[in-house]
């Protein structure tokens, strides 16, 4: 059955700091640094203005926040990296965090890795892309922001990102809504895998 974007709620902010009580239900991660907008992303899907807070400000979420998507799956924000105002101790909380979350043993469906479709990836970039690889999910990666580029910088910019991926990378924008359509149908589609074993 497919998911009714139309109904979503924030779920709960996790912390790293106690069990994760949230049954468990299909999965889709949001990767990516801060501001590069993952939160944006989220409520485009949803069709919601502020399911996901968004900010000016970089590197507010530190937490992993889960929202309902009509009762059949998660989708999960993971905090963003590569803030560079963040003190040490602050980036080894992000890194035992994101660590934690994945030793939770959660049905895990896809991690969609979200990029700047402005620039080069970051270093950032390339090591969160290396981490979420060798957990070995489906994975796609995304390029946001499209709506500030032109036709021809949109193209160069696609097909060096997918290049240097390996991997289609796909066009979104909360703006102008690029993409949106297809990241709902990639979420509709890996979670409707094994959909009877679930209970
Ligand atoms: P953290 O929670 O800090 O990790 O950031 P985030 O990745 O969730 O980014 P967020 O969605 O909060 O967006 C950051 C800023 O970029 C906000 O000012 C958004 O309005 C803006 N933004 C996000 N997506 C787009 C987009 O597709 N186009 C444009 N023009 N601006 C965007
Ligand atoms: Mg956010």
């Amino acid at each position: 059955m497919n998911i009714n974007f139309q109904k979503a709620e924030f779920v709960t902010s996790w912390f790293g700091n106690s069990g994760l009580k949230l049954e468990k239900r299909p999965e889709v991660l949001f990767a990516g640094r801060s501001n590069v907008g993952k939160s944006s992303m989220i409520n485009k899907i949803f069709n919601r203005k502020s399911l996901a807070k968004t900010s000016q400000k970089p590197g507010k979420t530190i937490s992993v926040n889960f929202f309902d998507a009509d009762g059949k799956a998660f989708i999960v924000d993971l905090p963003g990296y590569g803030y560079a105002e963040r003190s040490k101790e602050q980036r080894h909380n992000w890194g035992s965090l994101i660590d934690k979350y994945f030793e939770l043993d959660r049905d895990i469906r896809m991690i969609i890795l979200l990029v700047d479709s402005r620039h080069e990836p970051t270093e950032n970039d390339i090591l969160m892309y290396d981490y979420l690889m060798s957990k070995e999910y489906l994975f796609c990666v995304a390029a946001t922001k499209t709506d500030k580029l032109s036709a021809t910088q949109l193209k160069n910019s696609i097909s060096s990102l997918s290049e240097r991926f390996g991997i289609n990378v796909i066009p979104f924008s909360s703006v102008s809504g690029q993409g949106v359509e297809e990241i709902r149908a990639i979420i509709n589609d890996v979670c409707q895998k094994e959909e009877n074993n679930e209970e």
